[in-house]
């Protein structure tokens, strides 16, 4: 019998070690500042390159980067811009001694990311990336489950996307990163089908994006597309984004598949489940809290974690290094009609 997995954000006890964050923008206010107060995290305060990004936040705001990096309450740097300004101050922030906390995508590329991971230690300080979709609740069981062994050996491992990306009217500056989808959405499905597929090396990777019919038309970036990853052991990951979907019951489904049994869900928009097949059995697990915000204090409680008993966070920046070159080649593949890139 398995039982339910130990799947919470769990803090080392009583330890908060003091974040400083830098980018104060719509994830912070939408989804890292909710987190951290969910779980009593001490925010010590926020900066950001615009003055008024911080404005009315329940956090103190920071006048320079300087002065957040000479606090001696901060600990992590949780750093929330964009990825462009990302290594810069990555680098800035080990030159103080402090941990890092780093959004997704860490780099612009693959070399640069392995550099600073490399910096971060040698300073023998902790770089994490905030995959926080790693701790929704279902995909945290999921891994939970692929870690103890459930369902054998991994060889499968789809995912369907049945939505649109409405809030891409909301916030209109996601309308203009290029390869939406895949570098800066889908980069949480590739990287859990990374996790799941462990341990198994990726040999190529192809991958389309297209704006489909439906797609309202001010929206620039395709929403419609998919990416497949070959294993040289024979296995899979697929990844498929319809685009939109009309449907009472949208949601981002998944499946494991692997030779002892099945793990299927669904994550995000009202859909989270997930159960276990094997044996001829099925367990569904009950579920609390959801990805936003709860996975943003998981990607948190990970690297505070590592801290206190001086290891590898599993959010690491060295972990996230094949997600993000998995990533980078999907959107070269789209760019070459899909011809697959090897890895
Ligand atoms: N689930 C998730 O993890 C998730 C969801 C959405 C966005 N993101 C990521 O979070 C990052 C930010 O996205 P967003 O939607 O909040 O963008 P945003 O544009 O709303 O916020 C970014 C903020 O960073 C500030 N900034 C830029 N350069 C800076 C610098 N050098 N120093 C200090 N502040 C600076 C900007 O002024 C802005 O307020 C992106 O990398 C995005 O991919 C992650």
């Amino acid at each position: 019998v398995i039982g339910v997995p130990e799947y919470r954000p769990a803090f080392p006890d009583g330890s908060r070690p003091g974040i400083g964050i830098v980018g104060c923008g719509q994830i912070v206010r939408n989804a890292h500042l909710p987190a951290y107060a969910k779980y009593g995290c001490n925010v010590v305060g926020v900066y950001d390159v615009r003055p008024e990004a911080a404005r009315g936040v329940d956090a103190a705001a920071f006048s320079t980067l300087e002065e957040l990096l000479a606090d001696r309450r901060v600990a992590i740097v949780d750093i929330a811009t964009g990825p462009a300004p990302r290594v810069e101050l990555i680098r800035h922030a080990l030159a103080a001694g402090k941990h890092v906390l780093a959004q997704k995508p860490l780099a612009l590329d693959v070399e640069l990311a392995r550099t600073v991971a490399d910096e971060a230690e040698r300073a023998g300080l902790k770089l994490a990336v905030n995959q926080n979709a790693r701790w929704a609740p279902p995909w945290r069981i999921a891994t939970l489950l692929v870690q103890e062994g459930a369902v054998g050996e991994v060889h499968a491992v789809a995912h369907l996307l049945e939505r649109g990306f409405e809030f891409v009217l909301q916030y209109p500056h996601f309308d203009e990163i290029e390869h939406l989808l895949l570098y800066d959405h889908c980069i949480h499905w590739i990287d859990i089908s990374r996790c799941w597929l462990d341990g198994a090396r990726p040999t190529s990777v192809h991958a389309r994006e297209y704006r489909t019919p439906a797609q309202p038309p001010p929206t620039r970036q395709p929403w419609g597309g998919w990416i497949a990853v070959e294993y040289e052991n024979g296995a899979s990951a697929t990844i498929r984004s319809t685009g939109g979907a009309v449907t009472g019951s949208p949601g981002c489904r998944f499946w494991i598949h692997g030779s002892e049994g099945t793990i299927r869900g669904s994550i995000l928009l009202g859909s989270d489940r997930v159960e276990l097949e094997r044996r001829g059995e099925t367990t569904t697990y009950p579920l609390e809290g959801a990805w936003y915000p709860d996975g943003f204090a998981g990607a948190m409680a990970e690297l505070a974690s590592a801290i206190t008993d001086d290891r590898e966070p599993y959010n690491s920046a060295r972990h996230n290094l094949l997600s993000l070159e998995l990533t980078l080649a999907a959107c070269r593949s789209a760019d070459d009609a899909g011809a697959p890139v090897l890895l």
